[in-house]
C-alpha cells in the first residue's frame, strides 16, 4: 500500500513505542515523516529510516513556542502537513496521596497542553491540504483505572479534546480521531509486561487473550489517517482487543 505517497506526517513521540512504529508505518506507505521527541531520542533510533523522508526533530510537546516550531519547520522543509499524530504521552502511577502538584500538571502539560498547542499551530496548514488528525489517547480516557487518577484525568481531556476539535474542524475539511489501546508493549510497559501476575490479569480481561504489539495501534492509527477513513470523524476508538466490550463484572 501506498496510501500516503505525497504525504507529509508529524509524529510525536516517535522514539519508542507506538510512536516509533506508526513513523515506520507511514514511512513504509510513501510518506515523509517529521520524528519529534524529547532532547537525546531520536538520535539514538534503532533500525534503518529512510533519510531523504525523514526529519527528526528535538521537541518538548509541552512547550507551546517548541511545538510552534515543529510545525513551521515541518511546512518549510516539506512545503506542507497532511497528518498530524499527537502521540507523546507521560504517565505517573500512584494513589492521590502521593501524586504531587508537579506530577499532576507534567502529566496534563504532556498529554493534554501537547494536543491543544499542535492543533492550534496545525490547524491552518491542515485546513489547506485537507488533512487529519490522530490522537493517542488510551482506554484510561474512557473509563478509570486503580491509582492512575492525573494519566485517568489528562486521557479523558484527551477524548473530550479529540470530540470537540473534530466538530470546529470537521466543515473546514479536517478530521480529529482519536486511537484507545489498553496494555501494549512499549517503553511505557517494560515493567507490567515482566510481571507475570499482572499479566495474568490482563489476559483475563483482555478478551483475545494478550496485550498488543505497537505495530497493531500504528495500523489502526494509518487507517484513521487515511482516505479509506474518510468519513469517520470524532471517534475514541478502543484498539483493546474487546476489553472495554466488558461492563467490568469478572469472566466466570
Ligand atoms: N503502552 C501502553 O500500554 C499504552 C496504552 C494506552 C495508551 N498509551 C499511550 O501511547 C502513547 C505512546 O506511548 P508508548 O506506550 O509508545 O510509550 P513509550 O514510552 O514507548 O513512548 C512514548 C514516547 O513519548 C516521548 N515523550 C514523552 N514526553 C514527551 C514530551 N513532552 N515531548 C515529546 N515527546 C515526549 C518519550 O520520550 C517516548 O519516546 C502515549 O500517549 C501513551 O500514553 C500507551
Amino acid at each position: 500500500m501506498n496510501r500516503f505517497e505525497n504525504k507529509v506526517v508529524i509524529v510525536t513521540g516517535a522514539a519508542s513505542g507506538m510512536g516509533l512504529a506508526t513513523a515506520k508505518r507511514f514511512l513504509e506507505e510513501g510518506a515523509q515523516v517529521v520524528m519529534a521527541d524529547l532532547e537525546g531520542q531520536v538520535d539514538d533510533l534503532d533500525g534503518p529510516l529512510p533519510e531523504a523522508n525523514t526529519l527528526k526533530l528535538e521537541v518538548d510537546v509541552s512547550h507551546s513556542h517548541a511545538v510552534e516550531n515543529m510545525i513551521e519547520t515541518t511546512v518549510s522543509e516539506f512545503g506542507r502537513l497532511d497528518v498530524l499524530v499527537n502521540n507523546a504521552g507521560k504517565l505517573v502511577n500512584g494513589g492521590i496521596e502521593s501524586i504531587t502538584n508537579e506530577d499532576w500538571h507534567s502529566v496534563f502539560r504532556t498529554d493534554v497542553d501537547g494536543i491543544f498547542y499542535a492543533c492550534r499551530a496545525a490547524f491552518p496548514h491542515l485546513v489547506s491540504s485537507g488533512g487529519s488528525v490522530v490522537n493517542t489517547v488510551s482506554v484510561s480516557g474512557l473509563g478509570g483505572d486503580w491509582s492512575m487518577s492525573p494519566y485517568n484525568a489528562a486521557k479523558g481531556a484527551a477524548a473530550q479534546l479529540t470530540r470537540a476539535l473534530a466538530l470546529d474542524f470537521g466543515r473546514k475539511g479536517v478530521r480529529v480521531n482519536a486511537v484507545c489501546p489498553t496494555l501494549t508493549r512499549t517503553g511505557m510497559t517494560t515493567d507490567v509486561i515482566k510481571d507475570e501476575e499482572m499479566l495474568a490479569k490482563f489476559r483475563e480481561r483482555i478478551s483475545l487473550g494478550r496485550y498488543a504489539e505497537p505495530e497493531e495501534i500504528a495500523a489502526v492509527i494509518t487507517f484513521l489517517a487515511s482516505h479509506d477513513a474518510r468519513f469517520v470523524n470524532g471517534v475514541n476508538l478502543p484498539v483493546d482487543g474487546g476489553l472495554m466490550a466488558s461492563n467490568g463484572q469478572p469472566p466466570q
